[in-house]
């Protein structure tokens, strides 16, 4: 009898006897020998099906079997450092127990928008499956860090009766008559409770109408966000960086397997340690200003150019060779997937020619006072080879609980973290405005109704201390672990606009 194994387990089982079940990842058959790639969830194994008088039938019947079929294979299992996983299957026998005809998802050529709207099927995909596998790792993380440290976990609604951010990103919905929000954040709540446990966060989705198609916004992305009582700016800073450190190598630990799949350069996040760059937002008006990120643009664009000469006929010559007579159905498949990378790759860099002009001139025209855009993030997270917190905001261009500045009262504590690699913000966060009047005053600024914030103002009536917290965007830190240019593959069912399906 075998014994039934995962094949993440294959290690502890050489030379013995065991039976897999999982799913036909593909299939090739070279003469008297039949390789199934199967997959269980827990790794790719490649099953070695040899033709023998005895095993005829059986090679037959596999050489049927259509991608993702599910199906039982027993074999002994053999180390074998060229198998994807280290260990080989050389298979006695096979069990079917679905024969899948037509899986939409071949190893074929498929472009993203096919992807995304088999999603539900795209998943059992060797990058999906590392993607989601490093997403789970970072939401571990992250609870594990404020669990370990101390924090009381406050679940905050998701109905919520006023903005707690910007009001141009709010999804109404109709509450028994009565419009209210979907939650954008749950900060305002946690301020709250952390005035009882001291040290709190929320983890939750959160909602915000995003009317844009970018890369870094979702219109339902989850977030985590921190609070402690007795903290200034300084502190929550320091959170942040012990925090993220402790993502990032949590990461670097325990999903090496998966970041090599990805490709991603292993060494950028071996750097992320403390402690972080620190730039006021005045230093960062004036390193856009300066002539070298200038130079440094000017050169991207030429860099840009050439690409783009180089793609155009990178893609002819391979279309030419793919449409050749004689070219063989493997040989043209092949040519295709790499025709339609090259042709994702020049899609962004004719877009990077088309940008590169643009951000130069916002660069340049950056004005105090303006909030720093995804561009101009983008310039000053390329410089730094660390993740960098941008602080210090002109009040004007942030959100009205954040601390007015002692000196300077035009600018807020606040910080933003922007990662390494041009992935831009991941943390947004303050210290909060406790002083009731001061508060008062920015509500009416922004035009907000103080009857909405009533209960939130208690907080500052009743034991107000200095206090801050932070949220940190899960998508986007995912993203950036990963090395992935684009949020959507990052979350299991994106939502943006244009994307409510499957
Ligand atoms: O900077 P934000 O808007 O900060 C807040 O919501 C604060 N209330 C947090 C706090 O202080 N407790 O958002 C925080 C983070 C961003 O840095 C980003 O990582 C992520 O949330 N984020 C988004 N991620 C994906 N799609 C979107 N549309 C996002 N908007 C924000
Ligand atoms: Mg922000």
């Amino acid at each position: 009898m075998a014994t039934s194994a995962t094949i993440c387990e294959l290690s502890q089982h050489v030379g013995q006897t065991v039976t897999l079940r999982g799913w036909l990842y593909n299939s090739r058959s070279s003469g008297k020998l039949m390789f199934l790639v199967v997959r269980d969830g827990t790794g790719l194994c490649q099953c070695v099906l040899e033709k023998t008088d005895a095993t005829a039938g059986l090679f037959e019947t596999a050489r049927r079997l259509g991608q993702e079929s599910s199906l039982a294979v027993t074999g002994t299992v053999r180390a074998d450092p060229r198998s994807p996983g280290g260990h080989e299957l050389a298979v006695s026998d096979v069990v079917i127990v679905q024969n899948a005809a037509g899986y939409p998802i071949t190893p074929k050529a498929h472009g993203v928008e096919f992807l995304m709207q088999r999603r539900h099927l795209w998943f059992r995909s060797q990058r999906q499956w590392a993607i989601l596998r490093v997403r789970h790792t970072v939401v571990e993380g992250i609870r594990q860090y404020f669990n370990e440290h101390g924090f009381i976990l406050i679940d905050t609604p998701i109905f919520a009766p006023a903005a707690g951010e910007g009001a141009q990103t709010l999804f109404a919905v109709d509450y028994f008559g009565e419009p209210v929000y979907l939650a954008q954040t749950g900060q305002l709540y946690v301020e709250a409770a952390m005035m009882a446990h001291r040290k709190v966060y929320c983890f939750g989705p959160t909602f915000r109408a995003e009317k844009s198609k970018t890369r870094r916004h979702l219109t339902e992305f989850w977030m985590v966000e921190p609070e402690i009582a007795y903290a200034d700016i300084d502190d929550v800073i320091a959170l942040a960086e012990d925090f993220v450190e402790f993502v990032v190598r949590k990461c670097l630990r325990e999903r090496r397997t998966e970041l090599e799949m990805l490709g991603r350069d292993l060494a950028k996040l071996e750097a992320v340690r403390k402690p972080f760059y620190r730039l006021t937002y005045s230093q960062a008006a004036e390193i856009l200003h300066s002539d070298r990120v200038r130079q440094m643009l000017i050169a991207d664009l030429e860099q840009a150019k050439a690409r783009v000469a180089e793609l155009t006929k990178l893609i002819a010559d391979k279309e030419a060779e793919r449409t050749a007579a004689g070219v063989k159905e493997w040989k043209a498949d092949k040519l295709a997937q790499e025709i339609m990378d090259a042709r994702d790759e020049l899609a962004d860099q004719e877009e990077a020619v088309h940008n590169i002009p643009h951000h130069i001139e916002l660069a340049a025209n950056f004005e105090w006072g303006s909030d720093l855009g995804g561009s101009d993030e983008t310039i000053i997270a390329r410089l730094h080879e660390k993740p960098v917190f941008v602080t210090h905001y002109p009040r004007a261009c942030k959100a009205f609980y954040m601390k007015r500045n002692a000196d300077d009262p035009r600018i807020v504590n606040n910080l933003d973290l922007l990662a390494p690699e041009g992935y831009g913000e991941i943390i947004g966060g303050s210290q909060r405005e406790d002083d009731l009047n001061v508060l008062l005053e920015r509500l009416k600024e922004d035009g907000l109704k103080e009857a909405d914030y009533e209960w939130y103002l208690d907080l500052r009536r009743y034991g107000t201390v200095p206090h801050g917290g932070f949220g940190l965007g899960v998508e986007r830190t995912v993203a950036w672990i990963c090395g992935l240019k684009h949020i959507r593959e990052t979350i299991p069912y994106a939502r943006m606009m244009g994307r409510i399906y499957p």
